[in-house]
């Protein structure tokens, strides 16, 4: 089966994702491939009006799930599903295992019911099929949520989610620590507490693990 690379980018608020998506669109780039660069919530113009909501509307934690979900089943049909049949490679800031750590483990949502929905929105899109479209990697970066905090106190204007006390982080961190732990092929581990350059370098070392720079078996 023909298909692109789906990967993510995942870590609490402050990790510092940001700028190293952009690095690995242009190393895959320059290794040949076509990126497609998006986020969630958000990707589409349904989406990002339900992005909106979520991150500046007073709502208990149902809502938080089935607006994220929402979004994301749009996002699956529109652009995700669609690229990766073309063969392009989508890098997306976030995606699900972003419900099960902030809905999860910091709302304390029932981590049974985020798994069914994520079969249920995940399944029927593109070259899939049948089967539950999930990422070929995730990119993890891990970060203390002190360390975090620290460097979202110079951020602009906090939505929804920065605004909440460290004890949230610090679930939601943990959230993603059991999640890495259950999916330990997916997950890679990203030390984000490093220098900018070796947090780079871990990146691209993830992925070229792979085979997905040019050099592996892959390639
Ligand atoms: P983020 O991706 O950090 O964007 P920015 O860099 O613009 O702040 O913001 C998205 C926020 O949404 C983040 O706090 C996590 C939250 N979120 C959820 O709570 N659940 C989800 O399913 C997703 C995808 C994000």
């Amino acid at each position: 089966m023909s298909r692109g690379l789906f990967i993510t980018f995942e870590g609490i608020d402050g990790a510092g994702k940001s700028s190293h998506i952009a690095l690995l669109a242009d190393a895959l780039r320059s290794a040949g491939r076509e990126v497609v660069l998006t986020r969630e919530p958000g990707g589409t113009p349904l989406a990002e009006k339900l992005r909106e909501l979520l991150l500046h509307e007073p709502m208990d934690a149902l809502t938080e799930v089935l607006l994220a979900f929402a979004a994301r089943r749009d996002h699956l049909r529109q652009v995700i599903g669609p690229a990766l049949a073309k063969g392009q490679v989508v890098l997306c800031d976030r995606f699900t295992d972003a419900t099960f750590a902030y809905q999860g483990a910091g709302r304390g949502f029932d981590g049974e019911v985020l798994s069914y929905m994520e079969l249920l929105v995940q399944t029927g899109i593109g070259l899939n099929g049948d089967l539950m479209l999930s990422p070929d990697v995730t990119l993890w970066f891990d970060l203390p949520p002190m360390v975090a905090a620290a460097r979202l106190a110079d951020a602009r204007a906090p939505d929804r989610f920065e605004s909440e006390p460290l004890a949230f982080f610090s679930r939601v961190a943990q959230g993603y620590a059991d999640r890495a732990a259950q999916a330990p092929q997916r997950i890679a581990r990203i030390d984000a507490a490093l220098e900018r350059e070796q947090v780079a370098a871990q990146v691209l070392a993830a992925v070229a693990a792979r085979g997905w720079l040019g050099a592996g078996p892959h390639g």
